[in-house]
């Protein structure tokens, strides 16, 4: 399985300090926010990544990451998304990178304090059974910001982007895993009322064709999106530990 991860967009959430720099850029406690979903990739053994970005700075990755032997990768290659068309439209860049592999897909602005190894596992088992797709869950209190799952026994039933109701409080986080017939899928997708290929929509069409697998995640999550999540996740950083980084 090889990596992606998703570093494109315009971080207006974060304006002004995403004025002149990109998001994924800044600082996370001791780390540029890149590094979190680049390790959570290599934790997971996944060691050929792809790195979509684009707007500002899009050369300063090449100049920090180079050619990722600081994380130990094999590979690390790049591609640059125009405009912000959301991220399935990110997505659709990663189709040569793959070669007819599936992929696991990290939000660039996603840190997790534990590790995803064990879901990645049981999704190689899935591909070799038949393929499909797992997304990861996460109980939040504020699950309105995100999309939101709703999962009878085991199982989810419906994904929701950004729900102003939301029917449970598990959040989908931004790790996804994928086989190779997702790009025929963003390819048909349409965008959704604010202009964007979502990324629920994706999901939503593995859970219509019954090809849709769940976990739940052990450890904390949180994206670093907004001021405050940037700067609850340097904090939760700072304070676990847990994913400190050598490189
Ligand atoms: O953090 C998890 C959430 O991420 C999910 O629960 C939602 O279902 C999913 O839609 C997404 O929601 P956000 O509104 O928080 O996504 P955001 O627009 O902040 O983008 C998250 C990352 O995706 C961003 O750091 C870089 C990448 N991205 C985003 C867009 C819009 C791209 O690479 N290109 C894009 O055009």
């Amino acid at each position: 399985m090889k990596g992606v991860v998703l570093a494109g967009g315009l971080g207006s959430r974060l304006y002004p300090l995403t004025k002149i720099t990109n998001k994924h850029l800044l600082p996370v406690f001791n780390k540029p926010m890149i590094y979190y979903p680049i390790q959570c990739l290599v934790n997971a053994g996944i060691t050929d990544i792809l790195i979509v970005t684009g707007g500002n700075s899009a050369g300063h990755f090449l100049q920090l990451l180079r050619n990722g032997s600081d994380f130990g990768l094999a590979r690390l290659s790049y591609a640059y998304q125009e405009g912000e068309g959301g991220i399935a439209d990110a997505l659709k860049l990663a189709e040569a990178f793959a070669e007819g592999d599936s992929i696991c897909v990290v939000l660039g602005d996603n840190i997790i304090e534990g590790n995803i190894k064990k879901a990645a596992d049981d999704f190689r088992a899935q591909v070799a059974g038949g393929g499909g797709a797992k997304i990861m869950l996460k109980e939040v209190h504020d699950p309105e910001r995100f999309g939101v799952a709703t999962v009878q026994d085991g199982k989810v039933v419906e994904i929701v982007e950004k729900p102003k109701q939301p029917k449970s409080n598990l959040a989908v986080i931004g790790i996804y895993m994928y086989d190779p017939s997702v790009f025929e899928i963003c390819r048909d997708l349409k965008p959704s009322s604010r202009g964007e290929l979502e990324i629920t929509d994706v999901n939503n069409e593995y859970l219509r064709r019954g090809q849709l697998t769940c976990e739940v995640l052990q450890g904390w999550w949180t994206d670093a999106g907004t001021f405050e999540s940037l700067y609850r996740s340097a904090a939760l950083v700072r304070e676990s530990g847990a994913n400190r980084m050598d490189v």
